[in-house]
Parts: C-alpha cells; structure tokens; sequence
C-alpha cells in the first residue's frame, strides 16, 4: 500500500516514515526541505540498511502548494500501478512566533498547501487522510485534561491556520458523507528522538521549544535555560504540558491509518498525548536525574501567548484507535539525549 507522506523529512515525518517503512508500507515522501536536512533521508535509509529490511521509499523534492508536483506525485503513482491509498499530510509551517511576523505566508502554505492536497486528492480518487493539527487551537479555560469539545479558539495566525483546515475537512465531509475519510491529529508536545539516536529533532536557530533547549543546555550549545515563569497556578509556579514521545506519536498515525482502513467515511478529530501534566521544574528534574546533566537555569518573566497549564484527555484516541501511549517520561528524556550526544550539531 503507498502512503503520500508530506514534510516527511521533518522531526515527526521522518519518525513516521521510519515506522511506517518498517511496517512494509510504500512510502513516497513529498518535501521542499525547508525546514528539514536531506541527512534525515541517509539517515533513515541507513536504519534500515542496517537491519537488513527491504523498503520502498521515493523522495520528492518539492512545494505542497505547487499543483504540477502534487499532481504529478498521484499521476506517476497511478502509471506504476501503485495509487497512493492514503495521505498523511505534515507538511506545513509551525513557528508561533514567526506566524505572528509572517501571517499571509502561514496561511499561503498551510491552508493553500492544504487545499492543494485535498484538490488532488479528490481529481485522483483518493479520500484518505491523516493531517497534523495542533493543541494550540484550543481556548483557554478551567476544564483540564482537554478533551476534543474543548472550545476552538487560536490566538495566533499559526493556530488559525489549523483551524481553518479543520473547517475546511468538515465542509467537506459534509459535502458527501459516504466519501471522505479523515483523522485530523490535534499533537501535543512531541518530544524525545528514535531510540538509535539516527533521527531526532534539529531545530534552526535558537530552539523556541523546551526539550530541544534542555538538550542543548546540556550538550554546552546554550549557557542557560530561561524557565518562562514561575508564578503560573500549578504545584510549583512553572507551566506544565504534556510531553509525548515522538514514537508514541509516530504510533498514533499508524493506529490512524488502520481506522481509515477500517471504516468507509469518517471525520475524527483526535487528540494524540500522553495524558499527563508536567511542570517545567519536573521537566528538568528527570532531564538531570536520568543523564546525570546539570541544567542551569534563570527565572524569567512568562512568555507571551503562554498558558499555565495544557493537557491532553487521550480517552478518545485510546477508544477509537486502540492506541495508547507506552513510553515515559524518563525514556524521552534518554532518548532525547541519546539523539543530542550522538548529533552535537543536530544533523549539519
Ligand atoms: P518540521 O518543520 O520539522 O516538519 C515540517 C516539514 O514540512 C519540514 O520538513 C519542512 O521542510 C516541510 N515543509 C514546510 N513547508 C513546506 C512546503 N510548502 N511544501 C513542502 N514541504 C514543506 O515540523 P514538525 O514538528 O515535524 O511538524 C510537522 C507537522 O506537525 C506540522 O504541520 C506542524 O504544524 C504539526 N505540529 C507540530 C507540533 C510540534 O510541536 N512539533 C505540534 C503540533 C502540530
Ligand atoms: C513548554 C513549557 C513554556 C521554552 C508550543 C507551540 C504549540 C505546539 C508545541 C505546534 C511552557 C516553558 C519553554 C523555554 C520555558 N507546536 N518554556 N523555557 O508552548 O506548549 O507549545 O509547541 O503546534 O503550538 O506553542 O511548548 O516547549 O514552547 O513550552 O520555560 O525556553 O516550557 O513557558 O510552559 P508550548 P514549549
């Protein structure tokens, strides 16, 4: 079976595309390598090799939003007699910040990306997705874990753009309710890298997020880990997330895929978490007590945008998938380690 995998070169594609080759699928990846290093191909081409798997795996340099490519990715595959059955659409832009400086580019590429795709799809018969949405189209509010009904409401361009997909599915799905089947992945914290140490997270620049910033405060990249806040309403004053590991992550879209191939419509919208809170305190606590690491860090005042605390209820994921999450919180921090010690540079 071929699977469409776009930004399959990126921190949760190319997790993806690892298990999804080992499973024995056709992967065809489409990417325009703007965020992603080719090195993430050899890389995963390289695991493979090494456990002596035979694999299919096609790489298309390219833009999501350029009709020709994608069109050209469905025609190809329809001529070698291997339609592409499933699309798991990660392809997109994600910086919170820079979607708040670049909104029109943020809504060019996700949503017109995403249009693109989905005009493709429907010329070429293929009605099966996977799409990687996010928590952060959620609302603030008391009620914690959040569950798929918590109120939708973004406060950055980046979140909108998410939301407006979503929109865009139901419509959709609407449109003809014996047609389309869609599992729209609303991720939480991904964090944590393979377990060979291969492939992992390679932020540019100075990393927005808190895993890779521990990871890099303890390779000697950065002096100083700035903890955003300690003053929010949790059990000690820091913010508290949920952190998934990216193979549990990576699992999930597997599960989603089995789901779409067992039901003839849907449009689901799931939340993929670990279901647990955790402060940034707790955070690097275990970070320093499973690698042994110093992580010296400044009190600042808390970020812009921020929430004290954001979780996931994973009840429907486990229900409806059959997935649930099996690593924890000291394996991503191994893991994520592993992935730092053996790549200082990430993958330059
Ligand atoms: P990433 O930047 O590592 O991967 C995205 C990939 O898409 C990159 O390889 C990039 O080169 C590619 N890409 C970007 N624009 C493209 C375009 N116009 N055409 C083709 N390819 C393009 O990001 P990630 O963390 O792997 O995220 C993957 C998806 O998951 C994104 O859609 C993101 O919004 C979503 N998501 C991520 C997180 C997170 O915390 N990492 C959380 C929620 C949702
Ligand atoms: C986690 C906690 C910070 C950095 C972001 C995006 C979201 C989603 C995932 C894509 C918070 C604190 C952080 C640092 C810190 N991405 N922190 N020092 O904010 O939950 O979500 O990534 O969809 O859209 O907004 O994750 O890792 O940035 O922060 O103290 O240097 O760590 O304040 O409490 P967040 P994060």
């Amino acid at each position: 079976m071929r699977i469409l995998l776009t930004g399959g070169a990126g921190f949760i594609g190319s997790h993806i595309a690892l298990l999804l080759l080992e499973r024995g699928y056709d992967v065809l990846i489409l990417d325009s390598f703007v965020n992603s290093s080719f090195n993430v191909i050899n890389r995963i081409k390289t695991y493979l090799d090494n456990k002596d798997l035979k694999y299919n795996l096609k790489i298309i340099k390219g833009d999501i939003r350029d009709k020709r490519t994608v069109d050209n990715i469905f025609f190809e595959s329809l001529k070698e007699s291997k339609p592409i059955e499933t699309v798991l659409h990660l392809a997109g832009l994600k910086s919170v910040s820079d979607s708040v400086t670049n909104p029109l580019h943020y809504w060019d590429v996700n949503v017109g990306g995403t249009l693109n795709l989905l005009l493709t799809m429907n010329e070429y018969e293929c009605h099966s997705l996977v799409f990687s949405s996010s928590a952060t189209i959620y609302g603030l509010s008391d009620s914690i874990p959040m569950s798929e009904n918590h109120n939708i409401s973004p406060i950055n361009p980046y979140g909108k753009t998410k939301v407006a997909i979503e929109n865009m599915f139901d419509d959709l799905y609407k449109s003809n309710k014996n047609l389309w089947k869609i599992c729209s992945l609303r991720y939480f914290n991904p964090v944590g890298a393979h377990p060979s140490g291969l492939i992992g997270e390679d932020p540019i620049g100075i990393p927005n997020n808190l895993f890779p910033f521990i990871t890099q405060v303890a390779i000697g990249r950065r002096t100083v880990l700035n903890v955003y806040g300690d003053n929010w309403e949790t059990r000690d004053g820091s913010g508290v997330r949920d952190y998934i590991h990216i193979i549990d992550l990576a699992q999930g879209h597997l599960a989603s895929i089995d789901y779409l191939n067992s039901n003839e419509s849907c449009l689901e919208f799931i939340n993929l978490g670990s279901g647990k809170g955790y402060s940034v305190f707790q955070i690097i606590s275990q970070f320093e007590l499973s690698t042994g690491c110093q992580i010296p860090f400044d009190i600042q005042s808390r970020r812009d945008g921020d929430v004290g605390v954001c979780y996931a209820d994973i009840s429907k994921a486990k229900k409806l998938l059959g997935w649930a999450p099996k690593k924890s919180l000291e394996e991503i921090c191994l893991d994520g380690w592993n992935w730092q010690i053996k790549n200082p540079n990430g993958y330059t």
